[in-house]
């Protein structure tokens, strides 16, 4: 097995370890909330986004148990924005981690609210780190809202909706891919950083920050290769979902085999941003397995 997956496979334990402990109350009142939570939360995934956390707190040499919260906070958004893109509003979608989607299991109105909560409970997670200072915790609750909110990941979405309807240009769907899949690999290295004791303006967060652009535009690029190539055996979910939905992706403008090469160059400049550093080479391993993955 790669080194990579075995990085990622460390991580996912961790995290689920963690995330498991939540929404274990079951009254009878709250109807199946913190089962539709727990469903999609514990459902798998590649749990990158936690793992970026993790291993750049490392690589800065910060103690992880400052970047678990963080990581927890970060899995917990995604979930949610997961849970909401497969919405039938948005992309309405059957299949997510292999499983039918949460508003198949639970219903849309439980299906937003599983999903309202985990964000809304994100930024507790985040606000309420033991392991940091109170000045430190609420930079990184600015930081994740910037990135989860209408300047950030919300934007992207909102883009993919209005390029399924309207044709963007190659500019413009760069701009969706940073923002509805890039804003949070961003601010995942960015709490990483953060919990090692790194300040927003050092040259250090900036090197993570370029590090982690170019890893979610390969990450999207090789997403939407897999849309159209893939199998949902293979993915987990629903492929051809993009074409069916006549949205704007790198297929648009490019072959899968050119769209692979855009990642390639993608991922070299992420390795370029970081390979000065010490104890660079896991997140430099992580990088180059987003880029040849295929599921
Ligand atoms: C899927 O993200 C949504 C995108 C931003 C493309 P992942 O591919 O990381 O999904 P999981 O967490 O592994 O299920
Ligand atoms: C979703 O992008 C990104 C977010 C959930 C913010 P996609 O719609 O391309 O993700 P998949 O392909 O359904 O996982
Ligand atoms: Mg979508
Ligand atoms: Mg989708
Ligand atoms: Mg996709």
């Amino acid at each position: 097995m790669s080194e990579a997956k075995n990085i990622l496979l460390e991580n996912a334990k961790l995290i689920e370890a963690e995330l498991d402990k939540k929404y274990t109350d079951e009254s009878s009142i709250t109807g199946r909330l913190y089962e539709a939570q727990r469903y999609s939360l514990l459902a798998g995934g590649k749990r990158i986004r936690p793992t970026l956390v993790i291993e750049t707190c490392k690589m800065f040499g910060g103690d992880v148990n400052a970047a678990i919260p963080f990581a927890m906070a970060i899995e917990m958004i995604h979930t949610y924005s997961l849970i909401h893109d497969d919405l039938p509003c948005m992309d309405n979608d059957d299949l997510r981690r292999g499983k039918p989607t949460n508003h198949k299991v639970f219903g849309e109105a439980i299906a937003v609210l599983a999903g309202d909560g985990l964000l809304t409970d994100a930024f507790l997670e985040c606000a309420m780190n033991p392991y940091v200072s109170g000045d430190c915790a609420a930079v990184a609750v600015s930081i994740l809202s910037a990135a989860a909110g209408s300047y950030g990941m919300v934007r992207g979405q909102a883009i993919d909706m209005y390029g399924e309807k309207n044709e963007l240009t190659p500019e413009e769907l760069i701009e969706l891919h940073m923002g509805k899949t890039g804003a949070l690999i961003c601010a995942s290295v960015q709490l990483g950083a953060l919990a090692a004791g790194i300040s927003p303006d050092d040259q250090k967060m900036r090197d993570v920050t370029t590090f982690a652009e170019q890893i979610g535009l390969a990450f999207q690029a090789i997403d939407d290769v897999l849309d159209a190539t893939s199998t949902s055996d293979a993915i987990g979910k629903s492929v051809g979902s993009d074409k069916e939905k006549n949205k704007t992706t790198f297929m648009n403008f490019f072959t899968p085999e050119q769209a692979i090469a855009c990642a390639e160059q993608y991922t070299n400049s992420a390795i370029e941003a970081i390979s000065a550093y010490d104890n660079s080479e896991r997140l430099i391993n992580i990088a180059k397995f987003l880029c040849e993955r295929d599921k």
